[in-house]
């Protein structure tokens, strides 16, 4: 297996930030791109926090910590990625956007470079299909807050070579997460069971079931979940979960999967979680 030693990340927000951290935790050099140099150093900030916690805690020792941040460099050019053995694209949940990211770090990776997208629910397949390298193309889907999370789904597209595969996998491994595999449908495995859920709690309180507090109390202290699933969609993001829930409707045309209208009105009043400031809670 070839060695990866550069690791490009293409988005700075809330997962592009986790994934960058995790890779330099792993000791790769790690490219953090955004569309300005300044969004890039915003997300290398909050890497840096994040890194000063573990600090804090015991967790990493403080040259450790500091040589997890030095491998960390942002960037605001495409040309950096040059580069890179391996390349994650993390950006918004829009398959036009993310085909467009997909070949402008295509034209410039070198040869044999994997191209991967952290996307939750767009076809790998269809991203592939842009690129000059479809057997290099697959999809590596981190949970959030991706530095906690245990899991990593890895998404094979029809063209995905079994060395891409291989490779990825193997990486995902040495990032310390457990891998599941699978097929290239919309939700892939993890979201295909969350959208139903964060759905119908949704409904319930748009129905007047309960209120927020009670919807996720019911979670948690009647199913034993770790967060009641308003909270989580309000770390999620309510415009992803809601992108999230209309790719599952439009790709598997079931109408189980529609998401409510009140999750449609909080995201165009902008209310859209965490980082927002308001969504289902206020923070
Ligand atoms: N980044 C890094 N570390 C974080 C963190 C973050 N955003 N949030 C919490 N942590 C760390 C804390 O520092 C703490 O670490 P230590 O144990 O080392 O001190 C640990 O996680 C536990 O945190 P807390 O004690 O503050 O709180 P908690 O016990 O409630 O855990 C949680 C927080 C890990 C987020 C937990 O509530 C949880 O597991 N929630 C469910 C998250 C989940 O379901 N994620 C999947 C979302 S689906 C997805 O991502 C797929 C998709 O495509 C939409």
């Amino acid at each position: 297996m070839s060695t990866i030693a550069v690791f490009g990340v293409i988005g700075a927000g809330q997962m592009g930030q986790g994934i960058a951290q995790v890779a330099a935790q792993t000791g790769c050099q790690v490219l953090l791109l955004d569309a300005s140099p300044e969004l890039a150093e915003q997300g290398l900030k909050r890497i840096e926090r994040a890194v000063a916690r573990l600090v804090e805690k015991g967790k990493v020792s403080s040259p450790d910590g500091e040589a997890i941040v030095s491998r960390v460099k942002p960037a605001g050019d495409y040309a950096v990625l040059g580069d890179a053995d391996f390349v994650v694209e993390a950006a918004t949940e829009e398959i036009e956007l993310k085909q467009k990211l997909f070949q402008s770090a295509d034209r410039v990776m070198k040869e044999g470079a994997i191209l991967a997208s952290n996307t939750s629910s767009i076809s790998l397949t269809k991203l592939a299909a842009v690129t000059s390298r479809p057997e290099r193309v697959i999809g590596m889907h981190f949970m959030n807050p991706v530095p906690v999370m245990k899991l990593v789904e890895i998404v094979r597209a029809l063209q995905t070579s079994d060395d891409t595969y291989q490779q990825t996998r193997d990486l995902g491994e040495k990032m310390g997460k457990t891998v599941v595999t699978t097929k290239d449908m919309p939700g892939f495995i993890v979201n295909r069971m969350l959208i139903p859920f964060l759905n119908e709690a949704c409904f319930a309180l748009q129905e007047g079931l309960g209120t927020p507090e009670d919807i996720d109390t019911g979670a948690k202290l009647g199913l034993n979940h770790p967060m009641g699933p308003l909270e989580l969609a309000d770390l999620i993001g309510l415009d992803t979960v809601l992108h999230i829930a209309e790719v599952l409707q439009r790709e598997l045309g079931e109408d189980k999967y529609r998401p409510p209208a009140i999750l449609r009105n909080y995201v165009a009043a902008g209310w859209l979680g965490r980082k927002s400031g308001r969504g289902f809670y206020n923070y």
